[in-house]
């Protein structure tokens, strides 16, 4: 049976037997409400570790005042029920305390700097800053070989692999594909708040970032007004950016950028607010 742990006492304790049987240790960071996405990510730790351990926090330090942490959902029973069937050993579900016992005056954090401020940053100020702090901690409590996070968030993703290089972490960060439904809508715990029309409305992120990927051939700015247009085409779904960027800097791809890029895509529809990304490549 899966192991479930509260305490960083704890899981301190499990990996130093899982590394004296010189295992491989593999963490995989969650919010719970688990859902196909989260799968992937524990499927693909499982190819690279032997022991993984999954985490499931709602990190408060990274919702905003008017965030939704209060209904952020919250389903711990059946998150350890599937964590158990994928073959997890153990899970981590500290309490708020536990992670932050200063009532979260700690006078140390994680600062993303100015990438955090761009994007999503943006639109959540202090985000990143939460981000990258709490993953910080669940990596020096868990110490794994390797980490599994989502291309889903993909400024989270370059967020923690800056941070792993600028701080010389142990660790390594492994990219997961997004998982989608049949229709593209890309999986999220906040899905499930999608109302009504919302969830049909929902599928403009998709289909705005398959426009960009079709102009692609046209340059950076055609496949900005294509995504543009099918989002402000939705009179349900509230345009909160597009963006282009390159994906090895997360900066902005010029007018003549050719290469690899990376479209952004984040909108308000109903009072869930979605984002989305895919790269493509202009010749
Ligand atoms: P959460 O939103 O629960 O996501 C946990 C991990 O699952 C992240 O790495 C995220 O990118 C990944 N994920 C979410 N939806 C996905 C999808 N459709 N396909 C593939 N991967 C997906 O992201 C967080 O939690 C938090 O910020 C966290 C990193 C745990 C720090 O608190």
């Amino acid at each position: 049976p899966i192991q479930v742990l509260t305490t960083i006492d704890d899981v301190r304790a499990l990996v130093q037997r899982a590394r004296a049987e010189g295992r491989r240790v593999g963490l995989v960071p969650t919010m719970g409400a688990l859902h196909a996405g989260h799968v992937s990510l524990v499927e693909t730790a499982l190819e690279h570790a032997d022991l993984v351990i999954a985490s499931v926090f709602v990190n408060p330090m990274q919702f905003g005042p008017h965030e939704d942490l209060g209904r952020y959902p919250r389903t711990p029973e059946a998150d350890t029920e599937r964590l158990e069937a994928l073959g997890v050993e153990a899970v981590f579900m500290p309490s708020v305390e536990e992670m932050y016992p200063d009532g979260g005056r700690s006078a140390t954090l994680v600062t993303a700097g100015g990438l955090g401020m761009v994007l999503e940053g943006r639109s959540r100020p202090g985000h990143f800053d939460g981000v990258l702090t709490v993953v910080a901690k669940l990596l020096s409590i868990v110490q794994p070989d390797i980490a599994a996070f989502g291309e889903k968030d993909a400024q989270q993703l370059f967020l923690v692999r800056r941070m792993v290089r600028d701080l010389d972490l142990p660790v390594e960060v492994i990219g997961v594909p997004t998982v989608r439904e049949d229709d593209g809508l890309a999986l999220s715990s906040r899905n499930r708040f999608l109302q009504g029309t919302d969830r049909q409305d929902a599928l403009a992120l998709s289909r705005a970032l398959e426009a960009a990927g079709a102009a692609a051939d046209r340059g950076v700015e055609a496949m900005l007004a294509a995504a543009q247009g099918v989002l402000q085409g939705e009179s349900g779904v509230r345009l909160d950016y597009v963006a282009i960027v390159d994906p090895r800097t997360f900066l902005g791809a010029g007018e003549h950028h050719h290469g690899p890029v990376q479209v952004l895509v984040a909108a308000r529809v109903g009072d869930v607010r979605l984002i989305d990304n895919a790269r493509f490549t202009i010749p």
